[in-house]
């Protein structure tokens, strides 16, 4: 009788947390979840695990196109001690630009 119930609660939570604009099998999502989701929280709003660490979707969609491009290629991390430098290539950047929905 529990099991099935608490299924279902996660079930209506995973598809609450999505949002509407951030469907769970983006490629550009994934990259991020994968390299940035253990601090950053990605949808927005969601919180992030590191508290210190911003939102992702606020942050990144808040930069300017061509600083965004730039940041992702050359790894955000060199200026915060706490993040590591990860860098995307451009088709990587891409997806993620895609999944921000960022022209
Ligand atoms: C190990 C944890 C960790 C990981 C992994 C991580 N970050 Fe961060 N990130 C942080 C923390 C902590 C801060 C806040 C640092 C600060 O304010 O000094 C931060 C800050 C940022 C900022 C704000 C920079 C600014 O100048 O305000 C951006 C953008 C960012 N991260 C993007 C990313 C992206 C994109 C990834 C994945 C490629 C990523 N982070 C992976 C911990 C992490």
């Amino acid at each position: 009788m529990e099991k099935p119930f608490r299924a279902l609660v996660s079930g209506v939570l995973l598809f609450g947390l999505g949002g509407a604009s951030a469907v769970a099998d983006d490629p550009g999502r994934a990259l991020l979840e994968k390299r940035c989701g253990r601090c950053h929280g990605l949808a927005a709003e969601a919180e992030s695990h590191l508290k210190a660490a911003p939102n992702l979707w606020e942050t990144l969609r808040s930069y300017p196109t061509e600083r965004l491009e730039f940041e992702l290629a050359e790894g955000i991390g060199s200026r915060h001690p706490a993040m590591p430098q990860i860098q995307f290539t451009s088709e990587e950047i891409a997806l993620v630009k895609a999944y921000l929905q960022i022209e």
